[in-house]
């Protein structure tokens, strides 16, 4: 993929989170996520690539927009397309930290089709590769990734989404005299911070979404960190749904290689509310100002852009409700 589509992918992110900022602090999510869905979704037909969605909104019949399988862009290299127009639509409605608008883009057949149910996930950055196993214990995996990174224990920091199936994890941390770092929302961009010097976060374990932990597989892949995930299907809808996806076997463990299978994929994001990884978005004067980061597994290269949008010249674009 050329390098020129990196500053094109991060004016869909930037539309997105735009355009959903206005719902900060509103509590109302659904409104929050159709904004940015909508501003993705028109902001792609810009574009020179032609894209299939493979992870979005939900099947054709379940999303207007963005829905799995739709086509994107006016023509071009073709490409899969990984899209979460708002990722934390309660962090946003409630004016917490780090929701983002987020994508990756992979050569056609590179990504996971993820069906849309949990997915247990481990991840490490470019330190800890290959020190994670998802079939140890949790106290087996930490202390593994600590001597990997030449640390002790006490100075692990693990990142797990605060939820009651995850009490035994941080239980288990805990217990080995680790440091838990919790997120009520968000499990993506906690990843990057596995993989940026001074992210201050070593790890991250939990249960979260499958769509979500490509998006993140896709940061992984670009900082050369690693990554195991297991879905973990909640009825036998889900499991239906995995097997018309193609994953015939749910208790598979799946590589990093597994949920990207290119050297050639890109990831973007661009920060709504303020987090720990990406500032949100801000209106000042006549700009709106968004900050961004972009992701080049051929290159490795790590690109944060901050862009001063003045949207009196670009309605199009910026949908101020
Ligand atoms: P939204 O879809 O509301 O943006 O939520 C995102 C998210 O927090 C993900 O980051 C995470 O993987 C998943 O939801 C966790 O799901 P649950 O809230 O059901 O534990």
């Amino acid at each position: 993929m050329d390098r020129e589509l990196v500053v094109e992918f991060a004016r869909v992110t930037e539309a997105a989170a735009i355009n959903c900022a206005h719902w900060i602090g509103r509590g109302q999510k659904n409104e929050a996520d159709g904004a940015a869905v909508e501003a993705m979704r028109s902001m792609f037909d810009t574009l020179n690539i032609s894209g299939t969605v493979v992870i979005g909104e939900g099947e054709m019949d379940e999303a207007p927009m963005l829905y799995i399988g739709e086509k994107l862009g006016k023509g071009g290299p073709e490409v899969d397309i990984a899209v979460d127009p708002l990722e934390g639509t309660n962090l946003t409605a409630k004016n917490k930290p780090g929701a983002i608008a987020v994508m990756a883009v992979a050569e056609k057949g590179g990504l996971l089709h993820a069906p849309d149910m949990y997915m247990d996930k481990i991840v490490v950055g470019p330190g800890a590769k290959g020190a994670i196993d998802i079939n140890l214990t949790v106290e087996e995996n930490v202390r593994n990734v600590a001597k990997a990174l030449g640390k002790d224990v006490s100075d692990i920091t693990v990142v797990i989404l605060e939820r009651q199936r995850h009490e035994h994890i941080i239980q288990a941390i805990k217990a080995i005299g680790g440091k838990v770092k919790l997120i009520s929302d968000g499990d993506v961009s906690p990843v990057l911070l596995t993989g940026l010097p001074g992210g201050d976060v070593d790890m991250m374990l939990g249960v979260g979404g499958a769509p979500e932990g490509v998006l993140a597989a896709a940061a992984v892949k670009c900082l050369g960190g690693d990554m195991q995930g297991r879905l973990v299907p909640e009825n036998d809808a889900e499991i239906v749904r995995a097997h018309s996806m193609g994953i015939d076997d749910l208790d598979r463990v799946l590589m990093l290689e597994d949920l990207v299978k290119t050297d050639d994929v890109m990831f973007i994001a661009t920060g709504v509310t303020n987090g720990d990884l990406l500032r949100g978005v801000k209106f000042i004067e006549q700009y709106v100002i968004t900050h961004s980061v972009v992701l080049r597994s051929k290159t490795g290269t790590v690109r944060f852009m901050e862009t001063y949008h003045d949207y009196a010249k670009k309605p199009q674009y910026v949908k101020l409700k």
